[in-house]
């Protein structure tokens, strides 16, 4: 059986930036009570005219250059995401024509912000079996399109980004790269704390769902706060048991980035110094399936994620999804 290794990582946040005062001017709110309720002092929004494969195009193409290997060696496409530039073709076609890549699998996997453990993991399966040799792994979200402005639950977390992976069959003799495990699960009858019923087959486009506010997202915050921390520990502690470790053994948690209250419940339960949690919450708000791929990117580009650390993602999401991977960068 093969191993996988991350061979390059990109990412890509949009240029216009969306503060907290600019949100107290749409709702009634305060600066100090989005950033002391969740960590979060800007977002960053896509351009009317940058789509979701806009974004995943220039990670994808900083990850494709950090990995260092020619685009036509590219045998596969897994694009997480919620927010698709369209129902179909999917995004990952749409992507795959973008950047040029030759004739080569290309599929969309929809797990909300657990989106990129699920779909890392799936790429691992595939290198694992010897199926493919180089994947592209995205996770990219403009979520913003499906923001309800004037509901001041959901207004202030939501961001705008994309992050890539190259996974890619590990046949560096010197590198003892890996994924360790993976731990995916869905508790779907959650699924109402968190949810954008429009759009689908239940609830066409038409006039009379648009009125009733069904193509945003809504939720039920304190819910989805509590079935987060509950999850992610859960997984955590799943992941550590599994393969024999503890808290030492673990360079850098990366936690997917929802609120910096979960995150430090998860890190106090975990019993991790603060210093090994990479956190960019405050700059980005929760980029659904792209938090962890960005974090992880901006991290290696600090130079504090080296080759050799071991690192343990965690997330949760709207199904309610959630996950953890151990991997060795
Ligand atoms: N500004 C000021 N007050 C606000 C507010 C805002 N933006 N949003 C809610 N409130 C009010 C509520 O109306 C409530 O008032 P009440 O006590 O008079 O009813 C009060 O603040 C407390 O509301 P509550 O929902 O308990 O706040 P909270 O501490 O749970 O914070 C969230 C709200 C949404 C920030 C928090 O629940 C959260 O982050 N949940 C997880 C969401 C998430 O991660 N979603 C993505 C999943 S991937």
């Amino acid at each position: 059986m093969f191993s996988s290794k991350i061979l390059g990582t990109g990412s890509y946040l949009p240029e216009k930036i969306l503060t907290n005062a600019d949100i107290v001017q749409k709702v009634e709110t305060t600066e100090e009570w989005i950033f002391d309720r969740t960590g979060i002092k800007t977002r960053h929004v896509a351009a009317d005219d940058q789509n979701t494969t806009d974004l995943a195009k220039i990670a994808a193409e900083r990850a494709i250059e950090a990995a260092n290997i020619d685009k036509s060696k590219i045998d596969c496409v897994l694009f997480a995401t919620v927010s698709p530039d369209q129902v179909m073709p999917s995004a990952a076609c749409m992507l795959q024509a973008k950047l040029g890549l030759q004739r080569c699998a290309a599929l969309d996997l929809s797990a909300a912000c657990t989106g990129f453990v699920y779909a890392l993991s799936v790429a691992d399966q595939f290198i694992k079996t010897g199926m493919y040799q180089n994947i592209l792994v995205v996770g990219a979200e403009v979520l913003t399109r499906y923001v309800n402005y004037d509901d001041r639950d959901t207004c202030i977390l939501f961001g705008d980004g994309a992050g890539a992976f190259v996974l890619s069959r590990n046949e560096d003799e010197t590198s003892n790269a890996k994924i360790y495990s993976a731990h995916l699960y869905a508790d779907g009858y959650l699924g109402d704390l968190f949810e954008l019923p429009g759009g689908g087959s239940a609830h066409p486009v038409s006039v009379p769902m648009i009125q009733e506010g069904l193509h945003y997202m809504r939720m039920k915050g304190r819910e989805v706060f509590k079935n987060a921390v509950r999850s992610m520990n859960d997984c955590c502690k799943e992941a550590l048991e599994v393969n024999n470790m503890s808290e030492p053994d673990v360079q850098w948690l990366i936690p997917h980035q929802a609120n910096i209250r979960i995150i430090d419940a998860v890190a106090k339960n975990f019993g991790i110094n603060k210093e090994k949690v990479i956190i960019n919450i405050q700059r980005t708000g929760n980029t659904s399936a792209g938090t962890i791929p960005i974090a992880f990117d901006e991290a290696v580009r600090e130079g504090k994620i080296k080759r050799g650390d071991k690192i343990l993602l965690a997330a949760f999401g709207a199904g309610i999804t959630s996950g953890s991977m151990l991997l060795e960068y």
